[in-house]
């Protein structure tokens, strides 16, 4: 029978019930009764309970052992033989021989004859072990409370706390108990069941989650945002970038990246099957690109070859964003030139073997500037400004090659923690063979530079592989410690003069 049933009979006879005696008469684990104690409570009114204090006592180290081995005098005692044992052999021979002599002579069990201890009577009666005994099994009230104090002193016994629980018959009083569902299901509503059953209530002082883990952005997408609002304190516009399927033409054709570039191989791009190609291109820029790259224009000879509008009509993923700023330049000049300054941030595409610092798709950031007589001096100033915001004033340019910018410029920042130069972007002015068949004047100049956000992120959350920064591996612990605002990181880099 379960025990919270014997519980319900037992009140039923009895009417109160002490957890601490209802265990040891049953011999059931205290704890086990009072959890049947509890459970019954959460039924309703079924019982009352009472929480009291009860003492109890409890056998030390050595009362267990004199309880299953008997006492100290007692072990002397049995162990004399007939002609009796010396003082000297007792003491060296016999554990706690002081106190088992004293106590056996006290009880004239024995006594001492010359050198020796003998016995004195032929049986005796071991009544600590008795004693004992009984207080190990619970009932110490069956010994008298001088003998208690006497063990007490003795550290044979010790008394402690317990929590007990006095048990009386409820309002609801019952023996048959039903379990109360904690579900209302579609079954008993269809069954008309539920008007049968006792549900459990809901328990309205349960503790729920204290700390709600709501809200947090991941590490690239907070420096993003920073970076947004960098280029946007400098007065940059942000530029379209949803469309992450491009046509070769604005991702290379338009950039003045000749069709045989190694670029353009299926092995750095990813080239889209369905659809396969764009629908339509503006014809006269189409025709003007053509041109220029085939037989030049605008001072320039071009690349001499056959240009194909098939391989410009492939449809690819994306790059680089600066695909995005070929469109955004291209409508700049349709709409009438004014000076302007685009911005965008957003992901790009290459074929490349995933490795620690790299992976197929990364976010890229890349900044335009147009307006008039733009020199590299401007887009030195340009750059300088944007990555002194976001704490790099130690920058490096190097002469590096673009198709679509004369001159170019790689950008080193020197990095603190690794204590070298590392490549942060890439950087330009754009090619007059670029910008010319878009229309643009001829004294407008354009400077662009694009940078990865996961280069950064790395450098500033201390990761060494991407992979733990982007993609399944990425644990919710970044996600979750890493402070909202960052860019501070790198701020405290110390200021080296640029060295150009
Ligand atoms: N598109 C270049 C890249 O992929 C970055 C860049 C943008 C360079 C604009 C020059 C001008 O790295």
């Amino acid at each position: 029978m379960e025990v919270q049933q014997q519980i319900l009979y037992f009140l039923d006879k009895c009417d109160t019930l002490y957890s601490h005696q209802y265990a040891t008469s049953t011999k059931l684990d205290h704890q086990k009764i009072v959890g049947a104690i509890k459970s019954l409570e959460s039924l309703g009114n079924i019982i009352s309970v009472r929480q009291a204090t009860h003492k109890s006592w409890e056998c030390t180290e050595e009362g267990v052992d004199i309880a299953s081995n008997g006492s100290h005098e007692v072990r002397l005692f049995k162990s004399l033989p007939a002609e009796g044992r010396t003082v000297s052999d007792i003491k060296t021979n016999f554990p706690n021989s002081n106190f088992a002599m004293g106590a056996a002579m006290k009880n004239k069990w024995v006594k001492k004859d010359g050198e020796k201890i003998i016995p004195a009577v032929s049986a005796i009666e071991d009544e600590v072990q008795v004693h004992l005994k009984a207080i190990l099994s619970g009932a110490a009230d069956t010994v008298s409370d001088k003998i208690k104090t006497e063990y007490k002193k003795r550290k044979l016994i010790k008394q402690v706390d317990l929590t007990v629980f006095v048990v009386k018959k409820g309002t609801e009083f019952t023996t048959s108990i039903v379990k109360q569902d904690t579900e209302l299901t579609k079954e008993m509503i269809e069954s008309g069941q539920w008007k049968d059953k006792t549900f459990k209530p809901f328990n309205f002082k349960a503790k729920g989650r204290v700390e709600l883990r709501v809200g947090h952005l991941h590490p690239l997408l907070q420096l993003r945002s920073e970076f947004r609002k960098i280029f946007l304190e400098m007065g940059f516009t942000e530029m379209p970038t949803n469309n992450y399927v491009e046509s070769a033409f604005w991702n290379f054709d338009a950039l003045f990246q000749p069709q045989q570039h190694p670029a353009r191989d299926a092995q750095d791009t990813f080239y889209v099957a369905d659809p396969a190609t764009t629908i339509e291109v503006p014809e006269d820029y189409l025709q003007r690109v053509k041109k220029t790259h085939s037989t030049g224009g605008y001072g320039s000879i071009g690349y001499q070859y056959d240009w194909k509008r098939d391989e410009a009509y492939k449809n690819l993923l994306r790059t680089h964003t600066t695909a995005v700023s070929a469109r955004m330049l291209y409508k700049l000049a349709q709409d009438g030139f004014k000076p302007a300054k685009y911005f965008s941030i957003d992901r790009v595409f290459r074929n490349e073997t995933l490795d620690a610092t790299h992976l197929a798709e990364f976010q890229q950031v890349e900044g335009v500037v147009a307006d008039y007589n733009f020199s590299v001096k401007n887009l030195m100033g340009v750059i300088g400004e944007f990555y002194r915001k976001i704490g790099l004033s130690n920058l490096r340019f190097k002469p590096a090659f673009n198709p679509y910018t004369e001159p170019s410029m790689e950008v080193f920042g020197f990095h603190e923690g690794l204590k070298k130069w590392v490549e942060i972007g890439n950087s330009g002015l754009f090619r007059p063979e670029m910008l010319r068949p878009m229309g643009l004047p001829e004294n407008v100049f354009v400077c662009g530079f694009g940078l990865s956000l996961e280069r950064p992120a790395m450098i500033m959350f201390g990761i060494n592989n991407i992979r733990e920064l982007v993609g399944p591996r990425v644990k919710m612990e970044l996600i979750y410690d890493n402070p909202v605002c960052t860019i501070n990181k790198f701020k405290d880099q110390p200021k080296v003069g640029t060295n150009s």
